[in-house]
């Protein structure tokens, strides 16, 4: 309530005074932004690389994807410990393009909760779906896989994030690289319809379509009231051209009807990767990696009127991918990945202040220094901690939210 009334103020006072906003340019690497020294932060460190997070519902833990395992993280004290790692049927290795190519592995890359808190879904090995049990990874059960899907390699052989239906009978899948068996350069999401998460026991499921995309798409929301789901694309020239987007797409047709469920596409910037939604579902913030910008928009405005929906756009760090709202949507983190590598700029967390970016005015408060490619983030249940996969230096750095700025 509090959340929306303070939306509501915002929007007016941005459509009263604001100065028309532009989704922003391709920019090889961001200006350094103050560095943020008086932040309590700590590492834990992983076996390898640590893609996407979430915590559970309870019980202070928290899971992260390190290729063939499924980390599983005591979040009870900070930074926060690994105690067990559940792994992953790797029989299904060999389907992973990543393998094929010799390349670095990516087993496992999204994680989403189910509604319920009890199960986990993780993208993995390329095509393939995995459910783990929740309170069987907890309890370091043996058992704790019950279900593998397949998908189709007609949708696509890069699986990266996952959002499942509030009645967990649906997930709906990034399939970031078309499939090889097809010309197309545009990826898809993919459909999968499950059976028996709700039970205890094994899940099965289907791939049973998909809905084909922008080139490179990746990030995935589900509206709070699941009836959008919205999804970014990179776009064809990603570095060059600002033609990253964000989709809005028609859960109820994704599920029976996937190719008629695209329902609206806005021009993001230059290499759109990830979306969030605000707590009261008024607003999405995208990243923008090849902008270093992230951007907000008027989610009413998508479908109705989309040249208006553009709300913010504000510098980051360099290449940002994951973020995440935090202090009752007030601050948000960005993962500033520097994936790329460039000299002379520094990979870190970003802190935006949501209220002055809104009102367009300056926003970006400092950056929190990090390991290398931070890629991922994820905010405790009650919204004290953040943790963050530091990719390519196989550590979860933890981040004590009341010490932001
Ligand atoms: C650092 O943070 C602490 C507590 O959050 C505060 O008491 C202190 O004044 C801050 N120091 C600086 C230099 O900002
Ligand atoms: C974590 O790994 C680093 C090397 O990256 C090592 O220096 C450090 O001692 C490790 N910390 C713990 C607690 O094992
Ligand atoms: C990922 O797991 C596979 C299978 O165990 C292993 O061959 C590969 O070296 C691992 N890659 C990394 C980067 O840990
Ligand atoms: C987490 O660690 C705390 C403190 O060591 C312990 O009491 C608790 O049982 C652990 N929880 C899990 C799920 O491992
Ligand atoms: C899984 O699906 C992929 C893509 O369709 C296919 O190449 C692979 O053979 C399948 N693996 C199994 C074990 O069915
Ligand atoms: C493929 O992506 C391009 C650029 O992102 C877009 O313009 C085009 O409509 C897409 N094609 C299909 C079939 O969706
Ligand atoms: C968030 O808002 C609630 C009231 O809606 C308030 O009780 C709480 O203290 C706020 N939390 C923070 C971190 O500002
Ligand atoms: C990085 O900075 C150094 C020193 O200022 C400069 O010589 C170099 O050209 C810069 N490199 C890039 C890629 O901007």
């Amino acid at each position: 309530m509090y959340a929306s009334i303070v939306t509501l103020l915002l929007l007016h006072t941005w459509t009263t005074l604001a100065k028309a906003v532009s989704v922003p340019a391709c920019q090889a690497t961001a200006p350094n932004s103050k560095p943020l020294t008086n932040i309590t932060t700590a590492y834990t460190n992983v076996t390898t690389h640590p893609f996407g997070l979430a915590y559970a519902l309870h019980d202070d833990v928290a899971f992260v994807a390190l290729n063939d395992t499924l980390g599983v993280l005591n979040t009870s004290t900070f930074p926060p410990v690994l105690v067990h790692k559940v792994l992953l049927p790797i029989e299904y290795l060999s389907d992973s393009i990543a393998a094929k190519n010799g390349g670095i592995l990516d087993g496992s890359t999204g994680i989403v909760l189910s509604s319920d808190g009890r199960h986990l879904l993780i993208t993995a090995f390329s095509t393939w779906l995995i459910i783990v049990d929740v309170a069987r990874a907890v309890l370091r059960a043996p058992d704790a896989v019950v279900g593998a899907v397949n998908g189709s390699l007609i949708a696509g052989n890069s699986a990266v994030e996952v959002a499942i239906t509030k009645d967990d009978r649906y997930a709906f899948v990034s399939q970031e690289n078309p499939s090889p068996l097809s010309n197309a350069k545009n990826g898809t999401i993919e459909v999968f319809e499950l059976y028996g998460l709700k039970r205890t026991g094994g899940v099965s499921g289907r791939s049973v379509g998909y809905l084909t995309l922008g080139v490179g798409p990746v990030g995935l929301a589900l509206s709070m009231d699941g009836r959008y789901l919205y999804a970014t694309s990179e776009g064809p020239n990603k570095a060059t051209t600002p033609q990253g987007t964000l989709s809005t797409i028609d859960v109820e047709t994704l599920k029976h009807d996937p190719s008629k469920a695209l329902l609206s596409t806005v021009i993001a910037g230059c290499g759109a990767v990830r979306v969030i939604i605000s707590g009261d579902g008024a607003i999405l913030w995208v990243t923008v990696r090849e902008s270093n910008h992230v951007v907000a928009f008027d989610r009413a405005k998508l479908v109705s009127c989309p040249e208006e929906a553009l709300l913010a756009s504000v510098q980051v760090g360099t290449s940002p991918v994951g973020l995440v709202l935090v202090r009752n949507d007030t601050r948000i983190l960005t993962a500033d990945s520097n994936r790329f590598r460039s000299p002379n700029t520094t990979s870190g967390i970003s802190v935006v202040d949501v209220q002055a970016a809104l009102r367009g005015e300056p926003a970006d408060l400092g950056q929190i220094s990090s390991g290398i490619f931070p890629r991922e983030l994820a905010v405790s249940p009650d919204g004290e901690t953040v943790l963050m996969g530091v990719y390519g230096s196989n550590k979860i750095q933890a981040v004590d939210v009341a010490t932001l700025p």
